[in-house]
């Protein structure tokens, strides 16, 4: 949220609810926030108010707020708005990368290593390796594709790289597999998981990243979303199904879950429809309901 779970959306959502979603994340205690993208206001025109968003929302102490940046001119955008961090794209699939971007991945990070350097010490920069798990042109995608582009973010210089798997294809097992090894490759880097649900593995896939060692997730609230470039893409992990599940294993994710689920509760009037989001339709798994009667 708001970026990956607003831009396939075909109503434009109004700012000032945009802003509104954003602060209250904020309150709710979500630690990062991707705000909106700077991308092409013709390629994705629901987000096309990022400059104004990032303008207006209420910036919370300890929250880092960033955004999607395709590009140098989509970093020069971010820059001039104060965006903690930028989120830059690359896909590992050729095809997905020119599809989204019309670069080749080549020049993709061509751009990111310039990105890197201008962002200096005005943002930090995180990046989006989409596609890692596989792709919906090519198929398959090896572990070793992967690790080739992460190599090249090493030389960069990139310290915070997330491993999106961009239509929901990867097992529990890929999963493991991939993290396990990448955190091993590059113990200094800070790995973030980005699932998306539309084959109903997102949780399982958390677990398993959890079970490397992984900590950041992303989420989308009420599991909204998916790549407007991407056939067959549907929404990211649910963000309260997530924060759900972690908070009743018992860990600490910081989140208050009643406010979250507030705002879950929210979103269907806000996009128009329905919403994948469970918990916030089933209740949590501590509501108990009155006894029949006569017991
Ligand atoms: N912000 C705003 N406008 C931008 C821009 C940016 N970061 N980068 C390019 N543009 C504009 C150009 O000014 C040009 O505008 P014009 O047609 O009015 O002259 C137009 O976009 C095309 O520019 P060009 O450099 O030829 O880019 P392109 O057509 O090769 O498109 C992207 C490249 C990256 C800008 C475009 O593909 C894009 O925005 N993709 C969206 C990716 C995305 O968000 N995907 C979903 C998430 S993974
Ligand atoms: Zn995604």
């Amino acid at each position: 949220m708001l970026r990956d779970g607003f831009q396939m959306e075909p109503d434009f959502i109004p700012t000032d609810t945009k802003v509104s979603l954003a602060n209250r994340l904020s309150e709710a205690g979500i630690s990062k926030i991707e705000v909106s993208s700077f991308t092409s206001p013709k390629a994705i025109p629901t987000l096309a108010d990022a400059d104004t968003v990032f303008e207006r929302i209420r910036r919370y102490p300890g929250v880092t707020y960033t955004a999607l940046v395709p590009n140098l001119r989509g970093c020069e955008r971010a820059l001039a708005c104060r965006v903690d961090e930028l989120n830059v794209v690359v896909s590992v699939s050729e095809t997905h990368n020119l599809a989204n971007l019309r670069m080749r991945p080549e020049e993709s990070l061509e751009q990111i290593a310039l990105i890197s350097k201008r962002a200096a010490d005005n943002a930090a920069v995180n990046v989006s390796v989409s596609t890692a798990f596989g792709c919906p042109f090519e198929g398959r995608i090896t572990r070793d594709q992967v690790f080739s582009v992460i190599d090249q973010l090493a030389a960069f210089g990139i310290e915070l790289v997330t491993v999106c798997d961009t239509t929901g294809v990867a097992n529990p097992a890929q999963v493991y597999d991939l993290f396990d090894a990448a955190s091993r490759r590059w113990p200094e880097m800070s790995f973030t998981a980005h699932f998306h649900n539309t084959r109903g593995m997102g949780l399982a896939n958390v677990i398993a990243a959890l079970d490397t060692g992984i900590r950041y997730f992303d989420g989308s609230l009420g599991g909204l979303g998916g790549c407007p470039y991407a056939p067959g893409a549907s929404g990211n992990v649910c963000t309260e199904d997530l924060v759900h599940m972690l908070q009743m294993m018992g860990y600490d994710t910081g989140v208050d879950l009643d406010l979250l689920l507030g705002i879950a509760h929210d979103l269907p009037a806000i996009v128009g429809h329905d919403v994948p989001g469970q918990v916030m339709k089933a209740g949590t798994s501590d509501r108990t309901y009155p006894k029949p009667a006569g017991l």
